[in-house]
């Protein structure tokens, strides 16, 4: 039997799951694609650390990645590094030298990967980037089989596990966002330096490679706000908790009067929604199609073998040539444009400790007002105006059915 000859870059968490999966599933995948598949060469930085690593020694292990370009025969380059470079020009020269390319890398993807699509296009090979997103959550598979007949109107995402676990140790623990990150450091879902996750960018990444998949495009990075949860206090979960809200880190990406808006931020959600109980390192990804309606998807988003899943699913893919498109609908066709329920793009608000609110002149329509909160209803611009006239306050998107109700 022929085989599928495979090189690996980065031996670390997802490169590691990956090695081992080609040969745990060896007959599922040999059924699968009517050849074996064999791991021809792993690309490391510091030979030394993987000596005892369970590496087989008959394949090429190297920290120089021109030796693997080498290789005579080789069908799929999978990349499973950190950061923009090299991973973009390691991937473009496997591209260029007729290899499928399979990338886990989020951060060099929403920022590259059109690119390598056009280039993977132009010399007829696949681009997998199934595990960039929501890693064992088959969330890509499952939109680019939607978008063959529905129009995406929204996408809204708990796209980062690490974050996620922090807000639910604060409320069912009752811990300062401090002590929550640091028993998400003890238990190894947060790493040394947690800026990426807490922040929001790990998840505005991702967002960001779903919009492109969904719509056809980004929006400008610079509109698109991002904020991370470093300032949710307990004080504020448990009032939220008093209301019947949780407070998630909330991914979301929808058009409006026809322009792609997108935001990450801690988000107010309830009970009705699909989002609220998701807890812990889950991730969750919510689509909104014009047939299919609401349905939401819900997994591991990391760890070893979760994304080794995703890999493995996009191995099968790429081989079998049915290649992953990018984007399947334009804007400029006009083909992905659905309105949102509310033309003009107002979302719902509850704003905490009003103190002496300054509502007048801007277009805000008070739903309910209590003497600690209003609900209301108010487009971006708006909240920001507001947000710089009422420094006391703080405001937060609302998702889902909610009333406030005056006793509280
Ligand atoms: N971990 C997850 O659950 C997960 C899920 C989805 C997506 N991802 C993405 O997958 C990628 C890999 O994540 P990971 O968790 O596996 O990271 P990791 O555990 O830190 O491993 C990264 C690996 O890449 C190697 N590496 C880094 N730069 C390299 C270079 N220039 N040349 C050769 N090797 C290099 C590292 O070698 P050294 O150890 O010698 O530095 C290490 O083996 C990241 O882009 C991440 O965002 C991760």
């Amino acid at each position: 039997m022929s085989s599928i000859r495979v090189a690996i870059l980065g031996f670390g968490t997802v490169g590691e799951g990956v090695y081992k999966t080609i040969y745990s599933h060896q007959d599922k995948l040999s059924k699968a694609l009517g050849k074996r598949v064999e791991v021809a060469a792993i690309l490391i930085k510091n030979k030394n650390k993987y000596k005892n690593r369970g590496i087989d020694n008959r394949v090429l292990v190297t920290d120089d990645y021109e030796e693997i370009l080498k290789l005579e025969k080789l069908d799929v380059v999978v990349e499973a590094i950190v950061g923009q470079e090299p991973a973009l020009t390691y991937l473009q020269k496997a591209i260029q030298k007729g290899c499928h390319i399979i990338t886990a890398n989020k951060e060099m993807f929403a920022v590259h990967g059109s690119k390598l699509q056009d280039l993977a296009m132009k010399r007829g090979v696949g681009v997998g980037f199934e595990a960039t997103v929501a890693g064992g959550v088959p969330v890509i598979q499952t939109l680019q089989q939607l978008l063959n007949i529905n129009r995406i109107k929204k996408i809204e995402g708990i796209l980062n596990g690490t974050s996620n676990y922090i807000l639910s140790e604060m409320r069912t623990n009752h811990l300062s966002f401090s002590e929550a990150l640091q028993a998400a450091q003890e238990k190894g879902y947060a790493e040394a330096d947690p800026t990426n996750d807490v922040e929001g960018y790990d998840a505005f990444y991702k967002l960001m490679i779903l919009s492109e998949i969904a719509f056809g495009g980004k929006p400008e990075w610079a509109n698109v706000p991002r904020e991370g949860i470093t300032t949710i206090t307990e004080e504020q979960i448990k009032g939220a908790e008093k209301l019947g809200l949780r407070f998630k880190l909330i991914a979301s990406i929808q058009i409006v009067a026809g322009e792609i808006v997108g935001s990450v931020r801690p988000t107010l959600v309830t009970e009705s929604h699909p989002l609220f109980n998701i807890e812990g390192v889950e991730n969750s990804v919510s689509i909104e199609g014009d047939i299919v309606g609401r349905l939401t998807l819900q997994g591991p988003g990391a760890g070893m073998l979760p994304t080794a899943s995703a890999v493995i699913e996009d191995l099968i893919h790429v081989v079998r040539a049915n290649h992953h498109s990018l984007t399947q609908f334009s804007l400029k066709e006009g083909v992905g444009l659905v309105e949102d329920a509310d033309e003009e793009g107002n979302q719902n608000w509850l704003m905490i400790h009003p103190g002496e609110a300054q509502l007048t002149s801007v277009p805000v329509s008070v739903v309910t007002e209590t003497d600690h909160h209003i609900y209301l209803k108010a487009d971006e611009p708006t909240i920001t105006t507001l947000r710089k006239r009422n420094h006391q306050a703080s405001f937060f998107e609302v998702l889902g059915e909610f009333q406030l109700k005056k006793s509280v």
